[in-house]
C-alpha cells in the first residue's frame, strides 16, 4: 500500500551543509534563504511567454538564477531569474526561465531548484508552461490546468539513491496535481471569467517537435496537451511534499492538427498575447494566502 507523503516543511529539515560538494539544491537553498530572507507560502515557474508576471511584483528583489548556484536557462524567452515580492498583497517566488531536460542537463539539475525551494519551506508550487494541443477544439491562446502527466521523457527525477531528507522513495503519484487547489482555482476563475479547461500533459524530451504520428498516438492515449517542460519538476515537488499546480496556454495545434509548423518565436508570442488572464488568475491564488 503506498502510504500518505509527508509534507516538507523548513523545521524537519536537515540544517544548511555548508559544503561545495554538496547537491545544488542545499547550496541553493541557503542562498535562497540568505539572499531572500523566510521562505514565502507560493512560488510561482513562469514558462514561455509568462514572464511579465515579475513586473506585476510590488517591492520585488530579483537574483539572477547563477548567483544562487542553479543554471541559467539558454533559449530566447527565459530570462533566468528569481524574484521575491508582493503579488496580491502577499510575499511569493517567482521563477522566470526554466531550464530542460533537452539542453542537455541531467534530471536532477533540471529539478534542482523545485528542490531547493522545498528545502527553503516553499508549501505551494504553481508550474506554468507554453504547450501544443493535442486536440483540434483547442486552439491557440485555450488556458488549461493540469489534473494529470503522461511521462514520455524517458527520464524521472528520482532515479538515483533516494534523498530521504526531502521524501519517500516510491512517492504516489494519484493526487500530484492537488484535487483541493485545483478546485479553489477553478472556483477563482469562475469568479473572475476567465475560460479555463482542465486536461493531461504529455512530457516529451524534445527539442524536436513531435511528428504528426506522435501527435495522433499522444491524444490517443489520452494527452489533451504536449511540451517539454514540467513534469520533472511536478515529480520532483511531489516528492518533496510541495502542493503542486499547473497550468499550460496552448501556444499551437500539435503538429499535424494545424496548417503550419511550430515555431519557438510565434510559440512566444501568442502565449505574452493568452496569458493576461492566467495572471489575473495567479494572483488572485497569491492574494488568498
Ligand atoms: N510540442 C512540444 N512542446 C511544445 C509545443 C509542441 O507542439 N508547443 C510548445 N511547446
Amino acid at each position: 500500500m503506498r502510504g500518505v507523503r509527508p509534507r516538507a516543511s523548513a523545521s524537519t529539515l536537515e540544517p544548511p551543509i555548508a559544503s561545495a560538494s554538496a547537491p545544488i539544491h542545499i547550496l541553493a537553498a541557503d542562498h535562497l534563504r540568505d539572499r531572500f530572507g523566510p521562505p514565502p507560502q507560493l512560488a510561482v515557474v513562469l514558462g514561455s511567454g509568462l514572464g511579465f508576471l515579475i513586473e506585476r511584483l510590488a517591492q520585488p528583489v530579483q537574483v539572477p538564477h547563477a548567483e544562487l548556484g542553479l543554471p541559467a536557462p539558454t533559449i530566447a524567452g527565459h530570462a533566468g531569474v528569481h524574484a521575491v515580492g508582493l503579488l496580491g498583497g502577499q510575499r511569493v517566488l517567482l521563477v522566470s526561465g526554466r531550464c530542460h531536460l533537452y539542453e542537455g542537463h541531467p534530471a536532477d539539475t533540471v529539478v534542482a531548484g523545485v528542490r531547493a525551494m522545498a528545502r527553503w519551506g516553499v508549501r505551494t508550487l504553481v508550474l506554468t508552461n507554453a504547450a501544443g494541443s493535442c486536440r483540434p477544439d483547442w486552439l491557440p491562446g485555450t488556458l488549461v490546468r493540469l489534473t494529470d502527466h503522461i511521462n514520455m521523457t524517458g527520464c524521472n527525477p528520482l532515479v538515483g539513491p533516494n534523498l530521504d531528507e526531502l521524501g519517500p522513495r516510491f512517492p504516489d503519484m494519484s493526487r500530484a496535481y492537488d484535487p483541493e487547489l485545483g478546485a479553489q482555482i477553478d472556483s477563482h476563475a469562475q469568479q473572475l471569467g476567465v475560460a479555463l479547461q482542465r486536461g493531461v500533459y504529455a512530457a516529451m524530451r524534445g527539442p524536436s517537435y513531435e511528428t504528426a504520428a506522435e501527435v495522433r498516438m499522444l491524444g490517443r492515449m489520452g494527452a489533451d496537451l504536449v511540451g517539454m517542460s514540467t513534469v520533472p519538476e511536478v515529480i520532483a515537488a511531489v516528492h518533496a511534499g510541495l502542493r503542486v499546480a499547473a497550468f499550460s496556454v496552448v501556444s499551437n495545434l500539435g503538429t499535424g492538427l494545424a496548417a503550419e509548423a511550430a515555431d519557438h518565436a510565434d510559440v512566444t508570442r501568442v502565449v505574452a498575447a493568452a496569458s493576461e488572464p492566467l495572471g489575473r488568475l495567479i494572483e488572485r491564488l497569491a492574494a488568498q494566502g
